[in-house]
């Protein structure tokens, strides 16, 4: 406990409530907290439940009539084992209690809005948010806390290890090109010019690079204007690093070692090394650059089973397949509802097949296609009576990003389960889509080092550009993306190539990015990196399907913070001085 904790004695207390066991018995206690529960014990006895951080521990207490939930007090009194048949195996503390014992009332406090015993999901978001200080007495939040903290110091500690050096970076900046939209602060001493909150550390931790600090890392607040999700919020945290003289392996084995600190801390288990993916069998295999490796289900390439197909849906560039084992009990509702959401994802449609108990394919499409074709979908997906076959013919891409959908709508393990699969996913596109205007956007971001065997296929259009490949990585835990880094281009002339191609003109570039590629001339070492997304890789370890049950004051879905009413309208007078004002809506 002390290990854990840090020793409880101040002047005000001598223990920690959790820590007392049968050998403190005897021993003349005070402790400090709130009170967890009262019981009645006979017409002036009462138990206390008195809880801190670390457990709650029983007191008997002699006329505790005024005492009510959640009132601060300290107590003090003598640890005796509890008598013979009451001890509670369910409590860390459950062999003792406290007796004889003093209350001095701290401070009273109103009703709480809710027990701080109840489950969290007892409880509405937004009224836990409210009142979130109530809500952080809990179990749920003081643990997933604790085991925030414990990622943050191992991952300080292998960072440390490897010869990082902590480097703090601004949080206000010219805007950073991270692609999402910015949060931006007003200038009062340049009316009518304004600051952007870091979307990353991106640009600075390059320029350290040029600056020789050689291997930079830093825990960093990034913000980011984006709808927030179970996984989003606008301001996160990122184990942002960057090293010199490096290349993509290097940075590889820098994250997985820092990321398997954190893991072993938590769990007490060193994570099996980390596999690897190309992003292309990713996507040919589970349909997402996020795979969920926990389960199979893997997508397979039936496109030569219908190279002469007379059945027009399937005559398309590929055709992919998946089977769900047990699937044929799937009710026509269920299917056509999965045929709803897979159009809805871009598909022209679905087609399912039952495996009949005698091996045969039932389907309304059966009629359409030929005893061979039949054949080969059974064999080619390894089908077994009682199973359902999905098929969807597009280009690759859709197909792929269609079925990988569905798969995942069959169902798959909550987070928690099936232990901790990290998997890294390398050699992304370079470009993640051509526009209208035929300019590539790019996949990572605009300094990503292209694939050293791709620098031809930038010399052509369209579809050779999205075949480019980059030094681009993304590291996954149980079908989250976890983070992204990159090998960047360290050259002037190479940058300027890139925002050429991507449509970002030498002035544009200059007066957006014109201070790194003036710190190019200067010498610029080779240089990679990489950022982790701490609050899901903490959310994950806690077994947290949302990043707002690993963060002490999160936002709500709608941006708000509903404890101190963010964000609110500012004083008329700031306004004025800052030189702006607001137009009604
Ligand atoms: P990227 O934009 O991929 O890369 O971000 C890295 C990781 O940060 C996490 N993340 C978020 N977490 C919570 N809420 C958000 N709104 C949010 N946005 C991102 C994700 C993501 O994988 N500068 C580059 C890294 C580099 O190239 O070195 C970057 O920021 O887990
Ligand atoms: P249609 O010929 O459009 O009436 O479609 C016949 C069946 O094939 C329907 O069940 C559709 O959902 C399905 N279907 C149509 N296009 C595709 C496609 N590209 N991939 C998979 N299934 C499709």
């Amino acid at each position: 406990m002390k290990g854990r904790f840090g020793g409880a004695a101040t002047g005000m207390r001598t223990h920690w409530c959790g820590e007392l066991r049968v050998e403190h018995a005897g021993e003349q206690v005070r402790l400090c907290g709130w009170v967890a529960r009262r019981r009645e014990h006979g017409e002036h006895l009462a138990f206390v439940d008195l809880r801190d951080r670390t457990g709650t521990v029983q007191c008997v207490v002699d006329g505790a009539a005024d005492l009510r939930s959640e009132f601060v007090v300290r107590i003090t009194g003598t640890v005796r084992a509890r008598p013979e048949g009451t001890a509670n195996p369910a409590l860390g503390t459950g062999d003792i209690e406290v007796g004889e014992c003093t209350v001095e009332v701290l401070a009273t406090a109103e009703p709480p809005p809710f027990p701080v015993d109840a489950r969290a999901d007892d409880v509405d978001e937004t009224t836990r948010l409210r009142y979130r200080f109530v809500d952080l007495r809990r179990d749920r939040l003081q643990r997933n806390l604790a085991l925030r903290a414990t990622v943050n110091s191992a991952i300080r500690r292998a960072m440390e290890r490897l010869g990082f050096v902590e480097i703090e970076t601004p949080m206000l900046v010219a805007s950073t090109p991270e692609g999402s939209r910015d949060f931006v602060v007003p200038s009062r001493l340049s009316p009518g010019s304004f600051y952007a909150l870091p979307q990353s550390p991106q640009l600075f931790k390059q320029l350290c690079m040029v600056g020789g600090l050689d291997r930079y890392y830093q825990i960093a607040r990034c913000v980011r204007d984006e709808d927030l999700r179970a996984d989003r919020q606008f301001e996160f945290m990122q184990l942002d690093m960057e090293a010199s003289f490096v290349g993509q392996e290097e940075v590889l084995g820098f994250v997985s070692e820092a990321v398997a600190e954190a893991a072993e801390a938590v769990t007490g288990q060193r994570p099996a090394a980390i596999d690897r993916i190309t992003w292309h069998d990713a996507m040919d295999r589970y349909g997402s650059d996020k795979p969920d490796v926990r389960f199979g289900r893997e997508l397979v390439d039936l496109t030569p089973v219908f190279a002469a197909t007379g059945f027009n849906a399937f005559k398309a560039p590929c055709v992919k397949g998946l089977r769900m084992p047990g699937g044929a009990a799937m009710t026509r509702n269920q299917l056509d509802g999965l045929t709803a959401d897979a159009k809805r994802w871009g598909a022209k449609g679905l087609v399912w097949m039952r495996v009949e108990p005698d091996g045969s394919l039932s389907s309304p499409v059966v009629k359409f296609l030929s005893g061979d074709e039949l054949a080969g979908v059974g064999a080619g997906l390894g089908a077994k009576p009682g199973d359902l076959c999905l098929l969807v013919a597009d280009d690759w891409a859709t197909a792929c990003h269609v079925l990988g959908l569905v798969r995942l709508a069959l169902g798959r393990p909550a987070v928690y389960e099936g232990g901790h699969r990290f998997l890294w996913v390398v050699d992304f596109p370079l470009f993640e889509s051509v526009d209208d205007d035929g300019r590539p956007v790019p996949a990572h971001h605009p300094f990503t080092m292209p694939h050293g065997e791709d620098w031809d296929l930038l010399d052509g259009s369209g579809e050779a550009l999205l075949r480019a490949r980059s030094q681009a990585y993304d590291l996954t835990l149980n079908g989250w993306e976890l983070g992204s880094g990159s090998v960047r281009i360290h050259r002037a002339d190479l940058q300027s190539r890139i925002f050429g191609l991507l449509g970002i003109d030498e002035e544009e570039a200059a007066r957006k990015f014109g201070f790194l590629l003036d710190a190019f001339a200067y010498g610029a070492p080779p240089h990679a990196g990489f950022a982790v997304g701490i609050d899901k890789l903490a959310a994950i370890l806690a077994g947290e399907e949302n990043i707002r049950e690993v963060i002490a004051f999160p936002k709500t879905q709608s941006g708000a913070d509903p404890l101190t009413g963010a964000p609110t309208a500012v004083d008329p007078a700031l306004l004025a001085e800052l030189g702006l004002r607001v137009l009604p809506r």
